[in-house]
């Protein structure tokens, strides 16, 4: 039975507290914390008429390292579950290593300042985790996260080498507005619009953004146009998966949603630098994400569904091998259980898993850990049982799902 500190009241907040409350054999004391109180004080209630479970709730400046210890001092909690944003990553880090906790969190260090994530800042921390026998779980959401335990459990049970990985993410949800974004529109218009890059025979190689485009039929969702993208447990994969010739990364999105963005790029309301208007300083993308629908409003309006998977190819006994590894996860589905959408529901039951696995002892090895560096096992069943079963489909290794 443990204590738990969930940190950012957003759309993944919000899910990763209710399934908290459902695992209440494992988690005994559930904390919500975030910038904005109010927003922390309408998810308890909620909790509360569906979940029948009571949770606190606090006020807290992430950026702050000094709040955060006096924050986690008071709640005393076993680990901290960061969902705020990938700005305050390594405050809740340091300030995790200060009061002697373990940490998890969905998405890597991104300064604001910068377009760029890595894990640099938060694999240098690595030492200190370990020197006080302290977990850090970096990127337990679906992609990353579900994506790279997928891997894992394709190698550990399929391949004796892995060659080739393709990881496919398609929302095919419809929330009925001409642009919005499914979750935080500064960090997701900052992804999309950063250079699309894939690692191929032991070098990164870049690519204009959505340069590269194919169309994949996509199980129970059918062909969708996929581009070409970076994305952060490429970096990680590439480290620990021996034997990679390539990885890549796809993302689905309609021509409407990249219609819109190349208008708000051409008139530069995605540049994230302050300019000056009447004498005050604006950042254009913060003026676009106030105007931008907040993702937590489209659950309720969002059909369809998302499928993520991962394509893996390779050898097993001399043999060439494929195979497909996938969720498909229902918007509807997701809002009625826990009251959000499909992209907030994959990141934040996979946090929760993460979580319990820590909390049980079964993940627990000091140190910065990438969610493929364990043993994938008990994660894939615990997808199974949370809400996000998978699929596999054994390919020929010279059959596609891409459109010709
Ligand atoms: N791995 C994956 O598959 C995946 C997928 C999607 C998202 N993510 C990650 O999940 C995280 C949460 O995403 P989301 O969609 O839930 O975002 P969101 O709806 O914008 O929520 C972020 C929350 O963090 C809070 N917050 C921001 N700055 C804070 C600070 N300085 N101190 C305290 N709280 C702060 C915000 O507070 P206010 O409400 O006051 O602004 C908000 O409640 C992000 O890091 C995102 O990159 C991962």
């Amino acid at each position: 039975m443990s204590r738990v500190l969930i940190i950012g009241a957003g759309g993944v907040g919000r899910v990763v507290a209710h399934k908290c409350a459902q695992n209440g054999e494992v988690f005994s004391h559930i904390t919500l914390a975030s910038r904005t109180l109010s927003k922390c004080e309408e998810i308890r209630d909620e909790i509360e008429k569906m979940q029948n479970v009571r949770i606190d709730t606090e006020q807290v400046d992430a950026d702050n390292v000094e709040e955060l210890v006096r924050l986690i001092k008071k709640v005393d909690p076993y680990m901290v579950i960061n969902v705020a944003l990938p700005y305050q990553d390594l405050t809740i880090m340091d300030a995790c290593l200060l009061t002697g906790v373990h940490y998890l969190d969905t998405a890597n260090y991104e300064h604001p300042d910068s377009a760029k994530f890595e894990y640099k800042e938060q694999w240098a921390k690595d030492g200190d985790f370990k020197a006080k026998n302290l977990m850090a779980l970096l990127g337990s959401g679906f992609d990353p996260g579900v994506t790279n335990v997928f891997c894992a459990y394709a190698l550990k049970h399929y391949f004796d080498e892995i060659h080739y990985i393709d990881i496919l993410d398609c929302n095919a949800g419809d929330h009925g507005y001409a642009f919005a974004t499914n979750f935080n529109p500064e960090i997701n218009i900052r992804e999309v619009n950063s250079k699309g890059r894939y690692w191929e025979n032991g070098e990164w190689k870049e690519t204009e953004p959505m340069e590269i485009k194919m169309v994949w039929d996509y199980p129970q969702i059918g062909p969708k146009d996929s581009y070409l993208l970076y994305h952060e447990e490429e970096e990680s994969l590439v480290k620990n998966i021996k034997g990679l010739k390539r990885i890549r990364f796809w993302m689905t999105f309609s021509q409407s949603y990249l219609t819109h963005l190349k208008v708000l790029d051409n008139i530069g309301l995605t540049r994230i630098d302050p300019i000056e208007v009447d004498g005050c300083k604006v950042v254009p993308l913060h003026v676009v994400k106030a105007l931008l629908p907040d993702p937590a409003s489209l659950g309720p309006r969002t059909k369809g569904k998302t499928n993520i998977g991962v394509v893996c190819e390779g050898v097993k006994n001399g043999e060439r091998k494929k195979i497909y590894i996938y969720n498909i996860c229902d918007h509807q589905e997701a809002y009625k259980e826990v009251c959000a959408q499909c992209v907030s529901y994959t990141t934040g039951v996979p946090a929760m898993i993460g979580a319990k696995l820590m909390c049980e002892g079964k993940w627990m090895e000091p140190g910065t850990i990438n969610m493929e560096q364990l043993d994938p096992d008990p994660f894939m069943e615990e997808l199974n049982r949370q809400g996000l079963p998978w699929h596999i489909i054994e390919m020929d290794p010279d059959a596609t799902f891409e459109v010709k």
